[in-house]
């Protein structure tokens, strides 16, 4: 089961995230924002976010999230993907937290990507508290939309 779900998550990711949202879709019209601004987590989170991120994960998806390829969605000479935005330009904001937290643990190295594996290298607690770093970026609207598409499920 895992390993159909990790395959489809890589087919996903190669597919540039199929995005049931495109075309006639305007978020302003189905998902009226996120008025209360509420979010998971605190601003302690993603204090401590930061240094993690900053530790671990800024040399590719660039220090404030942003990324570092501009052609995030096109492939490298190798066949993989580069490492794309996490400060919600890109798709992180369709899968939920649980699936975000997968692909920390078990980065993309094994299915063909280029992303090391975090589960021996971060606790629950850190790999949390990265989520909440890049997720700060994320304006309401496209938080909002990441709750519709699961959120903390
Ligand atoms: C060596 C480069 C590298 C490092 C370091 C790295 N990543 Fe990644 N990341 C990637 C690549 C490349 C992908 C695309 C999948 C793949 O090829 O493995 C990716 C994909 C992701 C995704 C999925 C995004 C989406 O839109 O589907 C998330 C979330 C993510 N990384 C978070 C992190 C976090 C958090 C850290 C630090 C704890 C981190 N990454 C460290 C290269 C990296």
């Amino acid at each position: 089961m895992r390993v159909l779900h990790n395959v489809s998550f890589i087919a996903l990711l190669a597919s540039g995230c199929s995005d049931p949202t495109d075309g006639s879709f305007s978020g302003q019209e189905l998902y009226p924002g996120n008025p209360s601004g509420a979010r998971w987590y605190s601003s302690e989170q993603v204090a401590s976010g930061s240094q993690i991120f900053e530790t671990n994960c800024s040399e590719c998806h660039g220090a404030n999230a942003e990324g570092m390829y501009a052609n995030w969605k096109q492939k490298l000479p190798d066949g993989s993907f580069p490492p794309p935005p996490l400060d919600g330009s890109a798709h992180a904001w369709h899968h939920p937290r649980s699936v975000l937290l997968e692909v920390i643990e078990n980065g993309g190295l094994a299915l063909g990507g280029k992303m090391p594996a975090f589960r021996a290298v971060l606790n629950g607690e850190e790999k949390l508290a990265a989520i909440a770093y890049f997720q700060n970026f994320w304006d309401d609207e496209t938080y909002s939309q990441w709750e519709v598409m699961g959120g903390t499920r």
